[in-house]
């Protein structure tokens, strides 16, 4: 298959970017497929913390510096996953090249078939490099009014971009009614919602144990939303029952990974 290189992306900061991002990209490989995640939030460094990775002398920084070679700052984490770091040096943050970033994304494709960018929020230079390094986008929106007026103004820089938006994730629900429906959001944005995940203290926990969610708690709601986000990436699907043909087939598939060891 071709190389499909996406940002997770949203506007706001929090809104879970980075916990979807690690577990997506651990769940993609799980199911057999070559992933890497790249730390797009250069400034921030979480992708490699929440993935547990414990030692990564070179990072996205060297390769975005010019001092080292993106096969270097390429680390192995859960299931086989695939990680580029970002480094905790706020010296180095000032003289980040951002306009090498799609470049080197572009040079991770031969060996992918899935390369998931962990964006910045905002609108900066850093948030819009990992964006349009991307062919396409997801953006994770948390149900409520900011969330949406900042997904929408990503939207529209991304499709500026040519970064086609491929859908919603809607994380952190708490099925309350003052929260914006999946229906109203999908109108609003004009695209789908492939997964709605709760807020699940599982989620928290693991971030703050450095184990992914998807790992650790694989019976969790949090791990549930993270599968069925996986299955719209497999097989271009939004799964909303379990229960019937293709969606349950990717969904069985995704289940024997919870029986692993
Ligand atoms: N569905 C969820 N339920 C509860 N907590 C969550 C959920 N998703 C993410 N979190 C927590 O919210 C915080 C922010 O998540 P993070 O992935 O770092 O967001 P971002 O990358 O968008 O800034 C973290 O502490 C994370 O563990
Ligand atoms: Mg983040």
């Amino acid at each position: 298959m071709a190389t499909r290189v996406i940002a997770i992306a949203s506007g706001k900061g929090g809104t879970g970017k980075t916990s979807i991002a690690t577990n997506l990209g651990i769940a993609l490989a799980a199911n057999g497929k070559d992933v890497t995640v790249v730390d797009g939030d250069v400034t921030m460094a979480s992708t490699g913390i929440m993935m547990g990775l414990k030692r990564s002398p070179i990072t996205i920084h060297n390769v975005l510096m010019g001092e080292a070679q993106i096969e270097e700052a390429v680390y192995e984490g859960p299931k086989g996953v695939k990680i580029v770091p970002a480094g905790l040096s706020l010296e180095r943050i000032k003289r980040l090249d951002y306009d090498k970033f799609k470049h080197i994304v572009n040079e991770l494709r031969p060996s992918n078939d899935y390369i998931i960018i962990d964006c910045a929020p905002g609108l900066e230079k850093d948030a819009m490099a990992a964006l349009t390094a991307a062919d396409e986008c997801i953006l994770v929106l948390n149900p409520e009014p900011t969330s949406l007026a900042d997904a929408l103004k990503v939207k529209a820089l991304a499709e500026k971009n040519n970064v086609k938006l491929s859908g919603l994730i809607i994380n952190m629900h708490m099925n309350e009614k003052s929260e914006i429906r999946n229906g109203e959001l999908e109108k609003l944005m004009a695209t789908r919602v492939i997964a709605s995940i709760p807020f699940d203290s599982h989620a928290k926990k693991a971030s703050s144990t450095q184990s992914p969610a998807f790992v650790k708690f694989p019976e969790s709601n949090f791990a549930l939303g993270i599968s069925q986000a996986a299955a719209f990436l497999l097989d271009g699907k939004v799964v909303t029952k379990v229960k019937k043909g293709i969606a349950r087939k990717i969904f069985e598939s995704i289940a024997t990974i919870f029986k692993r060891p």
